[in-house]
């Protein structure tokens, strides 16, 4: 046991990656199931903001482009599900914690979208926030993990481009037009900064997930790198961020912002945000309309293994 603790030991201490056979502590297991499913929920649940717009596209291009992002995320939660089953996790039993309320989703996608500059302004800002975080991730502790989280960074990068094109195309249209990108970064602007979870002050898995080198920044490093990268892509688009707090800080080489409203963030990640019980309502109908083709391929693979066994 002392040796498998110390393997486990020296291969985080040589920047080495933990495989499935691998021993490790039941703490570590615990928090890379917890952090891919919960990953893997965020997918699966942010397919829903920006999938009710497939139908109302202005044009076949952003059509063919909004469905392949959605279907890229459909295939993200599968990649995430995967990863979390070579850690014993069982991905029904997942799903059931999910649509029961007992496992988290981001926060990001409680949040309505209520017109076209809304696909661009998630593509810009979520999608930009998601790449900040997991980036990073490539270099988890945990092999399965860190490889998944190379192909969805590069899938990610694709999704916040086709965001600010999106806008960049809005913002030279008329003034309806750039109104309406304003207001959707006016309202998206704040959910964005609270992705990156509580301060780290208040967070209380970061230490332990940084010394076992899953997470490799903390919450607010990420959230500074953001706002840092964030500021000249809204000044080239034209468009004002939505906190008079905000200005470039020579001191410190970064920008300052204002007070993120944390009670919000409890509120949304506790159930009581503007969209979960809509978001959790058609999670729920999805899996139970689902139920028979789950039925038809167990079916299936059990004839074909009679049929092998023949
Ligand atoms: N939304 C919902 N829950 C959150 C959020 C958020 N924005 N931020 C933090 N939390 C939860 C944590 O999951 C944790 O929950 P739990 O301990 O009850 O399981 C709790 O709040 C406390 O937060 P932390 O101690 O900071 O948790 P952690 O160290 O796991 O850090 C973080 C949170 C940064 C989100 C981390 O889990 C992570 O990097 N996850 C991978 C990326 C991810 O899941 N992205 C999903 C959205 S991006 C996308 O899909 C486009």
């Amino acid at each position: 046991m002392a040796d498998l603790e110390g393997h486990f030991d020296r291969t985080i201490a040589r920047d080495q990656r933990i495989e499935p056979r691998d021993w490790m502590p039941d703490g570590y297991r615990a928090t890379m199931v917890r952090q891919i499913a919960q990953h893997a929920h965020s997918e699966i649940i942010g397919m829903q903001p920006e999938g009710e717009w497939i139908t109302r596209a202005p044009s076949l291009r952003r059509k063919a482009i909004l469905l392949a992002k959605v279907q890229d995320e459909a295939g993200h939660g599968l990649y995430l599900y995967s990863a979390a089953e070579t850690l014993g996790a069982d991905r029904a039993e997942l799903t059931d914690k999910l649509i029961e309320g007992r496992q988290k989703y981001s926060s990001i996608f409680n949040y309505p979208t209520l017109g076209y500059a809304d696909v661009g302004v998630i593509g810009w800002l979520v999608d930009g926030a998601a790449i900040c975080n997991q980036v990073p991730l490539c270099r988890s502790s945990y092999g399965p993990y860190a490889r998944a989280m190379i192909r969805i960074c590069k899938e990610e990068s694709f999704h916040q481009r086709q965001g600010y094109e999106l806008l960049l195309t809005m913002m030279k249209g008329t003034a309806d037009q750039r109104a309406m990108v304003q207001d959707a970064v006016d309202r998206w602007w704040w959910p964005s900064l609270m992705m990156f979870g509580p301060p780290d002050d208040a967070s209380p898995n970061t230490a332990r997930s940084m010394a076992w080198k899953i997470k490799r920044h903390t919450n607010d490093e990420l959230r500074q790198r953001f706002v840092d990268m964030t500021v000249p892509q809204a000044a080239v688009l034209g468009v004002t961020l939505p906190d008079p707090e905000l200005r470039w800080n020579p001191e410190r080489g970064h920008h300052d912002f204002g007070a993120i409203d944390w009670s919000e963030l409890q509120r949304v990640i506790s159930g009581d945000g503007p969209c979960n019980a809509e978001r959790l309502a058609r999670r729920r109908a999805a899996h139970e309309d689902g139920a028979w083709v789950r039925e038809a391929a167990a079916a299936h693979a059990r004839k074909a293994a009679a049929r092998a066994a023949r």
